[in-house]
């Protein structure tokens, strides 16, 4: 056989195995199930034509996923740090936020949102004891006409000034995180502290992909939050700190600039908001969320 027999022949081989492989999910009871099976398919046999994917290549793919599932537990989660530092998980934000420019824009949830935190009041302070400088945090909740949004749920999580979340800190359960409603004026405000820059956690083998592609696992410092409201689409995103050095090349691609807010540093004073008294500097931000309509 001459040699563009034996290519064409090659070529067909390979593409016989995508076409064998996809009919054989074409049974699939559910549309959407047999769309996204066949993409990902084709996608996937793609890619393993165009780099040439190695046996060897493949063997260490496949134990640099088992890693990532050995060092998965509930305290850790690193599947979602994978598709974070791999953008999917900006991606997979920007597919489902349609451009609505009235709308707060959504950002990367991140592996350290944990279900059933406390509720708080208006003005009590979330930190439970993490370290840091008092930070308060206030603002509202409206729909895109402006109509102020009561008994909006805010959630919010937030790590040390270390960079540390509760979950990260071992004893700690519940510090820095919980859920308040908005005001009858669709106000929320809290205490919590000063969010401080800090690295992904990169122990592991996403911490190894980074170091190959000499990626910083920097984050610039933020909150998260979570915001719900009746009729309106649920929110996720962060705040950004204004002047923060790694707002450039955050590890997982989350910076958006209308999320970026000045933290103002404030004196001590004898009566803060909600009548706290501050012995050291503390500051202030605020946030004015807009949610869309459903
Ligand atoms: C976070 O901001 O909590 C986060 C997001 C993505 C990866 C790691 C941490
Ligand atoms: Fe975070």
């Amino acid at each position: 056989m001459s040699r563009l027999a034996d290519a064409l022949a090659q070529a067909d081989r390979e593409r016989s195995v995508t076409e064998q492989v996809v009919e054989s999910f074409a049974a699939g009871e559910d549309p959407r199930f047999r769309l996204v099976m066949e993409s990902l398919v084709r996608h996937l046999h793609g890619f393993i034509r165009d780099v040439r994917l190695t046996q060897a290549e493949w063997d260490a793919s496949i134990a640099f996923l088992t890693r990532v599932g050995d060092i998965t537990d509930e305290r850790r989660q690193e599947f979602i740090l994978l598709s974070d530092v791999l953008g999917a998980s900006m991606m997979t934000v920007g597919v489902n936020s349609p451009a609505r420019t009235e709308a707060t824009e959504s950002t990367v949830f991140g592996p350290f949102f944990v279900a059933d935190a406390p509720a708080f009041e208006h003005g009590d302070d979330l930190s439970q004891g993490l370290s840091g400088r008092p930070c308060h945090v206030h603002g509202s909740v409206t729909s895109a006409t402006g109509t102020p949004l009561l008994g909006a749920r805010v959630e919010v999580w937030a790590a040390d000034d270390e960079g540390f979340y509760d979950v990260q800190i071992e004893g700690t359960e519940f510090a820095g995180r919980g859920h308040l409603a908005t005001d009858s004026n669709g106000e929320f405000s809290f205490w919590t502290v000063q969010p401080a820059p800090y690295p992904i956690p990169h122990d592991g083998p996403v911490g190894d992909l980074l170091t190959l592609a000499r990626r910083s696992p920097m984050r610039p410092a933020h909150i998260h939050f979570m915001v719900t409201a009746d009729g309106h689409e649920k929110l996720i995103t962060h705040v950004f700190v204004a002047g923060d050095p790694w707002l450039e090349s955050d590890a997982v691609f989350g910076v958006k600039e209308s999320l970026i807010l000045d933290f103002v540093e404030r004196e001590p004073t004898s009566h803060g908001p909600h009548g706290r008294a501050l012995e050291e500097p503390w500051s202030e931000v605020r946030f004015d969320i807009v949610l869309a309509e459903e």
